[in-house]
């Protein structure tokens, strides 16, 4: 924090080599570091400044996916950052305390700087802390589950990002980098926040003894209270913070479940936990976790309609960065249908919270009824989300709305809106 009392973060986008595979290192991409980047963490009310350097020999950009803030501060593609150049956005934070992330936008590389590796979480806390597990790293570990394919020689991730339907759908899976990882854990439970950070691939998570868990947290923040579940799926860009019980001394592996979407192929092993013989205690669960007012839209409210079309259009649109697709009034509570009429898509929205209203006509489980920012569209499906804009007006500085499988984005399959 300066003298002002505004907290100060610095990111430094650098190339380098990463010791991932035993005995190789493999070109990688980095925040002030070779691979990753390292969690920010603010409170609600906190005013903070990044300062963002580009040290990777090309233009990038850092976009805050889950923040609400000004357009100008998104890190959108509009917001280059050139090589060389510093970058210093600025902004309060005013939402509920929520797992974030950070991660480059430029468009037609954010493909390609992602999978490289540049992503990091960004934790927003809030002074209305029910009692979860929440010493960092202890038991509160952020959990960014993303997949890799590994050149022959381990040198290089390979695969081009924008090939095929879907990009990338790695046969090696990284947790926080690391490949074959395991946690041992010393608590009787744990929170785990769960980022997918993964360019194409769907997650749908559980333990492999399929014991039940808590979900406490959406995208954009806390549930009312908790959903015992499985299993639970991310598509990209989703998060879910879970609160899972232990027993001393047990092992057990958290997994993905393969399904039948195209981009969630396979049983996949996520991480091996190893729990001490003895555990600390930790507090039960509670059973209100927030004040969460739904969001409700208004009796007549604007209904807006996107259709998505192959994988690089919506509405029948390419993306523009010369043309404004929509513009909403601030603060509006708005009902955004997503139609998909082909393969597997999510959306995102910047700068907004929704609540997912229905999927095919049914409301979404109940574990996704909290708020978010990102939403799975399976294939020939309709979603419909109440959308609550906020209150940074900038006619001339747009917000993307987009699927979140990163090769589809780059293409094409996004969109731009103002709010005024
Ligand atoms: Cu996480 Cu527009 O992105
Ligand atoms: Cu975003
Ligand atoms: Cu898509």
């Amino acid at each position: 924090r300066d003298k002002n009392g505004v907290r100060k973060f610095a990111l430094t986008m650098q190339q380098g080599r990463t010791g991932i595979l035993p005995g190789v290192q493999t070109a990688t991409w980095g925040f002030n570091g070779t691979f990753l980047g390292p969690t920010l963490r603010a409170a609600r009310g906190d005013t903070v400044q990044m300062a963002v350097t580009n040290r990777l020999g090309e233009a990038g950009t850092v976009h805050w996916h889950g923040m609400r803030l000004p357009a100008r501060m998104d890190g959108g593609p509009h917001q280059q950052i050139e090589p060389g150049a510093t970058w210093t956005p600025q902004w309060t934070i005013d939402q509920p305390a929520a797992t974030s992330w950070y991660h480059p936008h430029p468009h037609g590389s954010t493909a390609a700087h992602v999978y490289r590796g540049l992503a990091g979480m960004f934790i927003v806390d809030d002074d209305e802390r029910p009692e979860l597990p929440s010493e960092y790293g202890v038991d509160d570990i952020p959990l960014i589950l993303q997949d890799k394919k590994f050149a022959r020689d381990g040198a290089s991730f390979s695969g081009d990002p924008l090939k095929g339907t879907f990009g990338i759908l790695g046969d090696h899976i990284l947790v926080n980098g690391t490949y074959d990882p395991f946690l041992r854990v010393r608590t009787e439970r744990v929170r785990f926040r769960i980022l997918n950070g993964s360019n194409a691939r769907m997650y749908h998570v559980g333990f492999a003894d399929r014991r039940r868990f808590h979900v406490v947290g959406n995208d954009a923040g806390l549930l009312a209270a908790p959903v015992t579940v499985d299993r639970l799926s991310l598509t990209p860009g989703e998060r879910a913070e879970i609160v899972v019980a232990f027993t001393a001394g047990e092992q057990v592996v958290l997994r993905s479940f393969g399904g039948d979407a195209d981009i969630d192929e396979g049983d996949l092993d996520l991480l091996k936990i190893v729990a001490a013989s003895r555990l600390e205690s930790s507090p039960a669960v509670p059973g209100r976790l927030a004040d969460l007012t739904p969001i409700q839209p208004p009796p007549g409210a604007r209904v807006r309609r996107f259709r998505l079309n192959g994988h690089d259009a919506i509405n029948g649109r390419e993306m523009d960065m010369t043309r404004i697709d929509e513009v909403v009034p601030a603060g509006a509570v708005e009902i955004w249908e997503i139609e998909n009429n082909v393969y597997a898509h999510n959306f995102h929205i910047h700068e907004v919270a929704f609540r997912v209203l229905d999927v095919k006509g049914s409301p979404p489980p109940a574990y996704a009824s909290g708020h978010k920012d990102t939403v799975y569209v399976p294939s020939k499906s309709t979603v419909r989300l109440a959308v609550q804009f906020g209150h940074h007006t900038d006619p001339a500085s747009p917000y993307m709305y987009h699927c979140h499988i990163l090769r589809h984005e780059d293409s094409g399959m996004m969109g731009q809106f103002v709010i005024v």
